[in-house]
């Protein structure tokens, strides 16, 4: 049974009636050039206007889909899934729905919450070891993610067995923590195409060689495809993503990823799984797939001539550079993600970030590369960076190292002022 949202309902309505009544709306800077107001696609940006009875004639109102709603434009039955989607990703999962036998959490919003599909910076950690020079994930000790939380005791038809909590192994050289992403938007990187992706990184090593990004090529279904979602952008699909977070987060298996996690790699302690059987057919992982293609983007607060300063700094000193202002999506069988143009202040791509990489090789991502962090909505994130040492923006900018170096250094020598204006711009997104 789906709860009924009464504001859902009326934003329902909101988008839909009222078709005819959108104002152009400003999207980010691009070039300091660019700051007048340029005519974009509300339904990108996850806006939907109306006209407000309070108003005089001729006045339009803004109306923002809130933060955690769906992006605008979407039909009555995409909506309908939206919802769906909603329900069964704020769903605690049972023992006998899968759960475990280790995992991090019981549903997806545990982590993914405020509002629901944000985060509220539960990290996780991963770890390793180096062998000559080579990252080993340990897979056969658990890793490289570990599962904090475990079913205790089951009793089964072959006796009692006690799951416990996995730990780092006193053999691993190196650990790490990451913290939960937010997902608003997603539908919208994974509509970006990969050749738009590589086409990006060979501007980058046209126009600023020194901070190019490389893209992730990763295996995706039997396909090698541009990986973009994860810290180190080490899943291509959103699809992809929400079977492994099924499997990896919550321990429940589905068909594209049917091998439960062995506890700490013990795959003995399998005999014990109180549900060896495929736990779940798919059906959730095309509703976690639902709601996060659909969950619209972060609002970007209005624009005044101090932040748009501040954008033309973000662009001076280098930061744009991995930070891409805005992209364009290709087709899709959803209008509302089809050739539409977003901000996500990020590239997709992967840079050596030197000191400041995680240690974690993963994929063809080495330790020191990590995926340039989209910057929509850091206004309303808890810590930033992987493993969410920075209190502040400020604190995230004065950590990067390697690629990031120089404009680290920019932004030190920037007056009290430009600095200032910079930090309200990167608050406004
Ligand atoms: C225990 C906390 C936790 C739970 C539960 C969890 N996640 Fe996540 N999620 C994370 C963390 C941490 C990351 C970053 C992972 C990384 O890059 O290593 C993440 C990243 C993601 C991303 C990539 C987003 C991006 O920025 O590219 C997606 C998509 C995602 N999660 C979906 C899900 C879905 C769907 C579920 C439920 C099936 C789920 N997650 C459950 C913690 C969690
Ligand atoms: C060489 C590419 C590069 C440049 C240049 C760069 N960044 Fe970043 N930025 C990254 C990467 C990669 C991360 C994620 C690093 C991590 O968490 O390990 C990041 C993270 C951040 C974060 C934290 C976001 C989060 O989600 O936690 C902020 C804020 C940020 N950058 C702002 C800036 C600003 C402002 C500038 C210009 C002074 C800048 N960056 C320049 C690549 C870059």
């Amino acid at each position: 049974m789906r709860r009924f949202t009464p504001w859902l309902f009326l934003l329902f309505l909101i988008i839909t009636g009222c078709e005819t009544h959108r104002l152009p709306l400003s999207t980010a800077p691009e070039r300091a050039s660019d700051l007048a107001a340029s005519p974009s696609d509300s339904a990108a940006l996850g806006i939907a206007e109306s006209r407000d009875p309070t108003l005089g004639p001729g006045i339009e109102a803004r109306r923002y889909t809130p933060l955690g709603g769906p992006i605008a434009g979407l039909d009555g039955a995409e909506m309908a899934r939206f919802l769906a989607g909603q329900e069964e990703f704020e769903q605690q999962e049972s023992i006998e729905e899968g759960l475990g036998p280790v995992f991090n959490e019981a549903s997806c919003s545990t982590c993914h919450s405020g509002p629901v599909g944000g985060t509220n910076g539960r990290a996780e950690t991963r770890f390793g070891r180096m062998v000559g020079g080579v990252f080993d994930p340990m897979t056969d000790r658990g890793g490289s993610l570990i599962q904090d939380h475990a079913l205790g005791v089951v009793n089964t038809e072959h006796g009692a067995y006690t799951f416990v909590p996995e730990k780092v192994p006193r053999e691993a050289t190196v650990s790490a923590l990451r913290i939960t992403t937010p997902l608003f938007g997603l539908g919208l990187v994974d509509a970006v195409t990969d050749a738009a992706l590589i086409a990006l990184a060979q501007q980058e090593g046209r126009t600023s060689p020194s901070t190019a990004g490389t893209p992730h090529m990763v295996a995706d279904k039997g396909m090698t495809r541009v990986g973009r979602f994860g810290w180190k952008a080490q899943v291509a699909t959103l699809h992809t993503f929400a079977g492994d977070a099924y499997l990896n987060e919550m321990g429940v298996t589905s068909p594209d990823f049917p091998q439960e996690n062995a506890p700490q790699g013990n795959s003995g302690a399998l005999l014990y799984n109180p549900v060896p059987t495929l736990n779940n057919d798919g059906e959730a992982v095309e509703q976690f797939f639902d709601f996060m293609t659909f969950l619209g983007p972060p609002q970007r607060r209005p624009r005044n001539p101090h932040m748009d300063a501040g954008a033309a700094v973000f662009q001076q000193i280098g930061c744009a550079n991995c930070h891409t202002p805005s992209m364009v999506t290709g087709d899709s069988p959803v209008q509302a993600l089809s050739r539409k143009a977003f901000q996500p202040f990020s590239d997709f791509l992967l840079h050596d970030m030197g000191s400041l990489g995680d240690g974690i090789a993963q994929g063809q991502a080495n330790g020191r590369q990590m995926r340039t962090a989209p910057l929509w909505g850091l206004s309303v994130r808890p810590t930033y960076l992987h493993d969410g040492r920075a209190r502040t923006p400020n604190d995230a900018i004065l950590q990067h190292a390697g690629q990031g170096r120089d404009a680290r250094n920019r932004y030190l020598q920037l007056a009290p002022p430009d600095r200032e204006a910079l930090l309200a711009f990167l608050r406004s997104l």
